[in-house]
């Protein structure tokens, strides 16, 4: 039976999509102080080494399970085998938990983009941030006032996406992106040109590449290389299957992995050079070392560069509204790209139409993103995202590879890929899947176990980690079983 499916009017437009879902906050904040703290010019090592051992061969995987099983992450999983369709559904439900917080976060830089023209938080960033805007409680436990900018700015981004993903597949996802990535892209270059000329901006970069070698024996630097490129390219999460269920027969699956695992990278390191200049030019001019302005995620974004921008006069200003643009386009992307992810599999399970889900999960994902409008916000998003992230995106990717490594057999796979590729992927692709990434996949999660038995995550109370981060964890695997046991509607399985 032939199902009707929606379409990418074009392999460039997928292609666009997917490169978009990858380019995210993950590439502006992350990666520059990952690359940083893991031995800079020495990182790269281990960081290709992980693009080409975990980062493409997984992107062909999920685009070839996509794309042979014609179907949204559960959906195609469970055709290539029924018994273990919850590990389609256990991505599904992250992913709405990671686009209740993204949504706050690009709340935040909606925000700070209005900001960003008057320099609203005046002298002390830090006291702005953390007690003028997000009025921060003292513990997880206390939720504190709802704060209606953040509120506002939530529902706004949520009603972006739900536009975007109702309008499909092709009329909604894909030419958002051959709009937002593109002028994404330009303005990172415009804001790294400009950087890169900053007085001090040679320092910075010294700083970040400047390589340490001692730090590529360190099994740290390689987790984090893994940690990096799975986030980075949006792996395990139920997107990029889904995204390529939708591709036309013929397709090229090979060259497609490529492309968008490289496109990340030079996004990746686009951003890195910006970052690194600005603090370079920090330093220089607050006559303070580079260890002592380098930051990454929220205090970067929302602490440090306004800071930076501060100084600056009038090119504070353009700069600082193009960072936060560019936050935003970056972190439409991937929210789009989540919502699809949540969407389509629930469309696809319960035969109701995609653009009715996209509504529904709109209205729930936004009543379940409120909760991050209140001053407990940031200690929610800290906790959920360190759990999501440190297990739930491993984990995933772990029994991955095993189900297809050792259960369906990557030999199908790769046979399929193939026959519609240009280029020809060859037997070490089932060895990487089969045996080299599960290996460090499980390295990885024990090692992660034991930091965070030995030093619980963050300092915060061990009740509060259960409550916020071993529950979401728990809630994703029950709720992936509940779900698998439900019929498919009108699907062959
Ligand atoms: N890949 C995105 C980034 O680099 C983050 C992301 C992860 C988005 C998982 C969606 C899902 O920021």
């Amino acid at each position: 039976m032939e199902e009707k499916r929606e379409q990418w009017g074009s392999k460039l437009g997928f292609i666009l999509a997917a490169v978009g879902s990858a380019v995210g906050l993950g590439n502006i904040w992350r990666f520059p102080y990952v690359a940083y703290t893991n031995g800079g010019g020495a990182f790269l090592i281990p960081y290709f080494f992980a693009i080409f051992t975990a980062g493409i061969p997984l992107l062909i995987l999920e685009y070839g399970m996509g794309h042979k099983y014609k179907g949204s992450t559960p959906l195609a999983i469970a055709r290539a085998n029924k018994k273990w369709e919850w590990l389609g559904w256990w991505p599904t439900i992250s992913a709405f938990i990671i686009l209740a917080y993204y949504s706050m976060i690009l709340s935040w830089a909606t925000n700070y983009l209005t900001f960003s023209f008057s320099k609203k938080w005046g002298d002390d960033s830090n006291a702005f941030f953390h007690n003028d805007f997000l009025q921060l409680t003292s513990s997880p436990f206390e939720f504190g006032k709802m704060i209606w900018p953040i509120l506002l700015g939530i529902a706004l981004i949520w009603a972006i996406n739900w536009f975007i993903c109702y309008k499909g597949v092709k009329g909604g996802i894909e030419k958002a992106n051959k709009i937002l990535l593109p002028t994404l892209i330009t303005i990172m270059i415009i804001i790294t040109v400009r950087a890169v000329t900053l007085n001090g901006a040679t320092t910075g970069l010294n700083t970040l590449f400047a390589p340490d070698w001692s730090m590529v024996m360190k099994p740290k630097v390689w987790i984090a290389a893994y940690g990096q490129v799975f986030f980075s390219l949006s792996l395990a999460m139920g997107i990029m299957m889904t995204y390529s269920s939708y591709l036309p027969k013929k397709t090229d699956i090979n060259n497609s992995a490529f492309m968008t695992a490289f496109a990340n990278c030079g996004f990746e390191f686009l951003s890195a050079i910006a970052v690194f200049a600005i603090l370079g030019y920090m330093a220089a001019s607050q006559n303070l070392p580079m260890s002592e302005v380098v930051s990454s995620g929220v205090g970067l974004a929302f602490v440090v560069f306004p800071k930076v921008f501060s100084t600056m006069g009038i090119l504070g200003t353009i700069l600082g509204s193009l960072f936060f643009l560019c936050l935003i386009f970056a972190g439409i992307t991937s929210s789009v790209s989540l919502t699809e992810a949540v969407a389509a599999p629930f469309s696809d399970k319960f035969g109701i139409e995609k653009n009715k889900m996209v509504t529904i999960i709109c209205i729930i994902g936004f009543v379940i993103s409120s909760v991050f409008a209140t001053g407990a916000g940031l200690y929610l998003l800290d906790i959920i995202d360190n759990f999501i992230n440190n297990y739930g995106i491993v984990v995933v990717g772990l029994l991955e590879v095993l189900l297809i490594g050792w259960i369906v057999k990557p030999k199908k796979i790769r046979e399929h890929t193939n026959k519609i590729s240009y280029f020809k992927i060859g037997s070490w692709w089932d060895i990487t899947i089969k045996y080299l990434t599960p290996a460090i996949l499980i390295f990885m999660l024990v090692q992660s176990t034991i930091t965070e038995i030995k030093n619980p995550y963050g300092g915060y109370p061990i009740l509060s980690l259960f409550l916020y981060g071993w529950s979401i964890i728990g809630i994703g695997v029950i709720g992936a079983l509940l779900l698998a046991k439900r019929p498919w509607k009108d699907k062959q399985i």
